[in-house]
């Protein structure tokens, strides 16, 4: 039985759209615009509620598609929320979440395109399941830690062979960590208690654009397979040759370590994890150009530089970081996002440093999902 009959229109952030009900904001999932549909509500603050749409009553979103997974609906899993729409509507939905946040918070009047990595399928290298207690591994409902068991998931790879771990049982409330590389999969339990039980290959390597990558089976790299050359390839069409770089937020140095050419005299990457700073360091080579500062992006205390790049985790930068970079005196910053809404306010900060962006656009890293990656170039106004 449904709770509301509401009619949807533009998406908003984090996989909805947005209704009217009573004069109440409705952030209603499993619709599209312009539908009209009836909904059941999963949430209420003092400002707006939250629904899941059970039935569209009128006016099917005319891109509106069966969904591809059996695991995928109201009170499933909630690890996507486009996936009822076709792949090139969920790109625009993106797109123009991604417009309209730049435009609200920032000001920024762009229309942004969101770029497909060409794979909708099967391309996560890392999940987190988590086991229930009867100890099957399942993930978890939308804004809930709720654990939905499902029989496979259409975003993994099929190297990190989900079956396989979907069968067996593991220790309620355990943690499931399987991520995949050229070297192997490795899968990481981590119980309640804190205890890991750890398979498979004790760390992993990545190769992109040539050169060598490797990390921790449970440090940050970017999950679609696709996405590092990608990234990569379009930090390196935006910047020009440079002396000095900066590479903050810089993981195990996959932007700042491929920008390294004949042109670069200097290079830092600061990274706030002490393992991944380590890799970092190894996976510099030996190169004398290149140091790595193994400390929280805060405390670092900016000496010049021709170009910074920095890739925050969803969090953003904000105003410390902003300024520090500012003081860095770059000419160029490529500022790489996978959170629209602190973008488009560290954007803001940056405009009150006189950087403006000459080119933003998307990526679609995570297809069926609400996330986008979004790159942008800012440059230094002169005076
Ligand atoms: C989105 S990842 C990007 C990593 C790298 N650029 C890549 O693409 O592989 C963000 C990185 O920032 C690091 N990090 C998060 N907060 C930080 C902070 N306050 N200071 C320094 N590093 C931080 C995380 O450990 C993580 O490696």
């Amino acid at each position: 039985m449904s709770d509301l009959v509401l009619r949807v229109d533009k998406p908003a952030h984090g996989g909805s759209c947005v209704g009217r009900s009573d004069g109440r904001v409705v952030f209603c999932r499993h619709s599209l615009p312009g539908e009209m549909v009836a909904a059941q509500v999963t949430g209420e603050s003092s400002r707006f509620l939250r629904a899941d749409a059970i039935e569209v009553l009128a006016n099917p979103n005319p891109a509106r598609r069966a969904s591809p997974c059996e695991w995928f609906g109201p009170g499933l899993c909630g690890g996507c929320s486009w996936l009822h729409a076709e792949p090139e509507e969920q790109r625009r939905l993106k797109e123009q979440v991604l417009a309209e946040t730049l435009q609200r918070i920032a000001g920024i009047s762009r229309e942004p395109v969101v770029i497909p990595l060409g794979l909708e399928r099967g391309w996560r290298t890392r999940m987190t399941l988590h086991a229930d207690p009867t100890g099957r591994l399942g993930l978890h409902t939308s804004r809930s830690d709720h654990i939905v068991a499902v029989g496979d998931c259409l975003q993994a790879a099929p190297e990190l062979d989900l079956p396989e771990l979907l069968e067996r049982r593991w220790p309620p409330g355990a943690e499931v960590r399987v991520s995949v590389s050229d070297a192997g999969r490795a899968v990481m339990a981590v119980q309640a208690d804190g205890r890991r039980q750890i398979e498979g290959v004790e760390e992993h390597l990545y190769v992109v654009g040539g050169r060598q990558f490797a990390c921790s089976t449970d440090g940050f790299w970017q999950s679609h397979t696709l996405a590092p050359a990608t990234l990569v390839d379009e930090v390196r069409t935006l910047v020009e040759p440079a002396r000095t770089i900066v590479d903050l937020y810089a993981g195990v140095g996959l932007f700042g370590l491929s920008l390294l050419d004949e042109h670069v005299e200097q290079m830092v990457l600061v990274e706030g994890d002490r393992r991944a700073a380590a890799f970092a360091r190894r996976n510099a080579a030996g190169d004398p150009r290149v140091r790595v500062i193994g400390s929280d992006v805060r405390r670092w205390r900016p000496s010049g530089a021709d170009l910074v790049v920095l890739d925050p985790p969803r969090a953003g930068a904000g105003g410390k970081v902003v300024s520090a970079i500012a003081g860095s005196g770059a000419a160029t910053i490529v500022y790489v996002s996978c959170e629209p809404s602190t973008l488009a306010r560290d954007l803001g900060l940056f405009a009150d440093h006189g950087y403006r962006p000459d080119h933003i656009r998307g990526f679609d890293l995570f297809p069926g999902t609400a996330h986008v990656e979004t790159v942008v170039r800012l440059r230094k106004e002169s005076t």
